[in-house]
């Protein structure tokens, strides 16, 4: 019987990766990673004017690392984003979702509107994403969709409110849904699960519990955003081309399983 095997090398064009929210905090750190490792990287953001700061760190030409200003709500800003990207570059070869919101809120306080807005952001894009990005890869027999998802989407959040638990939960099983439909393809939908990562949203975390927070993870220390990058790298790399349908942890011990 003839082995069944997806294309595990790596395309020999430059790899090109589309990172949502990645003005800043994880997503800037995964795009930096994905910079250094070869890749063309798009970082695509509602804060364009810091996206496009860090794209022009990293390639002051605009050729390898570049901006776009998206509302990742917007099924057209991100099918516009996708076009712009395919022009500019002929493929699409890495997907991370990454933009999310963390609303702390009790569980009574969450109204309708942000309930929906949450779940817009921080889940329905990947779905749009997704479907735009994964024909493109199917096509070239090689991709990669890395959903950044959280301990909350599989513990519950102890701070963060009940849409922000639920919606990274979603991920995870969208995750594993799209994994099974991508894998003869050649491409891997992988998720990475952080918690309590140095990132620009901590400030808005009361930091009291935060501090509680970080005394009770085993490694005693918070993580770092670099640490999440390098972890994402591996996971679009050739070398991972065994991994689909994960949830990856990266939480200092908080969760063992
Ligand atoms: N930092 C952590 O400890 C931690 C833990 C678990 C999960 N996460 C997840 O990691 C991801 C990145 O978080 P972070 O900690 O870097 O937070 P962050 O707030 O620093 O970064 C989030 C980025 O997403 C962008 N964004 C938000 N809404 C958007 C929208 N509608 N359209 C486009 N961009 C939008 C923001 O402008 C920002 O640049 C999030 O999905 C978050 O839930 C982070």
């Amino acid at each position: 019987m003839t082995e069944q095997r997806p294309d595990d090398s790596t395309p020999d064009a430059r790899r090109t990766a589309l990172i949502t929210g990645g003005a800043q905090g994880l997503g800037e750190a995964i795009g930096r990673a994905l910079h250094a490792d070869g890749c063309n990287v798009v970082l695509a953001d509602l804060q364009y004017d810091r996206a496009a700061q860090v794209a022009r760190e990293l390639d002051p030409t605009a050729s390898n690392a570049w901006a776009v200003a998206l509302d990742v709500r917007s099924r057209q800003d991100l099918e516009q984003t996708v076009k712009r990207i395919i022009e500019r570059h002929g493929r699409l070869d890495i997907l991370v979702n990454n933009a999310g919101v963390t609303p702390i809120r009790t569980f009574n306080a969450i109204t309708a509107e942000e309930w929906d807005d949450v779940l817009a952001i921080n889940l329905r894009s990947a779905f749009f994403a997704c479907q735009l990005a994964a024909p493109h890869m199917q096509a070239q027999r090689w991709g990669r969709i890395i959903n950044i998802t959280s301990l909350a989407g599989q513990l519950g959040s102890r701070l963060a409110g009940a849409h922000y638990s639920v919606s990274k939960a979603g991920l995870i099983s969208l995750t594993k849904v799209l994994a099974k439909e991508l894998a003869p393809h050649g491409v891997t939908v992988n998720a990475i699960a952080p918690a309590v990562v140095r990132a620009p949203v901590m400030a808005q975390m009361p930091q009291e519990a935060l501090q509680a927070l970080i005394q009770s993870v085993p490694v005693g220390r918070m993580g770092e955003a670099e640490e999440v990058g390098a972890l994402a790298a591996f996971l679009a790399s050739a070398q991972a081309s065994y991994i689909t349908g994960a949830t990856l942890d990266i939480n200092g011990g908080q969760y063992m399983r």
